[in-house]
């Protein structure tokens, strides 16, 4: 299977699925990384890329006259290299209706809380905040709204009372580096159904 991923950031995420397809080999993990897409430059998820000899491509919403137009420009990038699977790690844009169109139901977010609680941008500075004692990742399907499509998988870590948001957030991307890993292994290697809110992964 072809994946797609796209960053905003540091792309730790995104190491892990290539460190992961390197140590396995891309037949044995069912998957292999044709490119890597961001919303912004001179981040270090795209030198990972560069690094590894992928193919990369940045949509900066700036360069576009409005969120249609960049939403229509990040669909055809993607597009280009044919994915079967579109892995969002740590993409900090919500995409729209022609990429939803395109790639609904094989797009995969990872967010760094327990959805439907704390959705959005900061779920682990939301957690902390909250006082909640434990805490966790969720990879799910990408639909209409914000962090709020289909769960495939989850991983709980605890909150301790010396946290600040970077050491829990730190704390949670161990966990959520391995939970996507394997989550995006199964999906390409076993096949998947999406029955309303329910994932049956072959
Ligand atoms: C991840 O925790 C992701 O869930 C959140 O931002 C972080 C990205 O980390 N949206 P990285 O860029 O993969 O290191």
């Amino acid at each position: 299977k072809r994946l797609v991923v796209l960053v905003s950031g540091s792309g730790t995420n995104l190491q892990a699925l290539l460190d992961e397809i390197e140590r396995t080999g891309a037949e044995r993990y069912g998957a292999r990384i044709v490119a890597v897409g961001a919303d912004r430059d001179g981040i270090e998820g795209l030198a990972r890329a560069g690094r590894a000899g992928l193919p990369t491509f940045v949509c900066r919403g700036k360069d576009f006259g409005s969120r249609e137009e960049w939403d229509a420009a990040l669909t055809e990038a993607v597009r280009a290299h044919e994915p079967d699977l579109v892995v969002s790690a740590g993409f900090m844009k919500i995409v729209g209706k022609e990429f939803l169109a395109r790639f609904g139901g094989r797009f995969v977010n990872t967010h760094p809380a327990l959805l439907p609680s704390f959705p959005g941008a900061h779920g682990a500075r939301d957690a902390l905040a909250y006082g909640v004692k434990v805490t966790g990742c969720t990879v799910h399907f990408v639909d209409d709204g914000v962090d709020t499509g289909p769960i495939i998988a989850q991983g709980v870590v605890e909150v301790r009372d010396e946290d600040d948001e970077s050491a829990l957030h730190e704390r949670i991307k161990e966990v959520e580096r391995r939970l996507l890993v394997e989550v995006v292994g199964r999906l390409a290697r076993n096949g998947y159904r999406i029955e309303g809110r329910k994932v049956v992964i072959q």
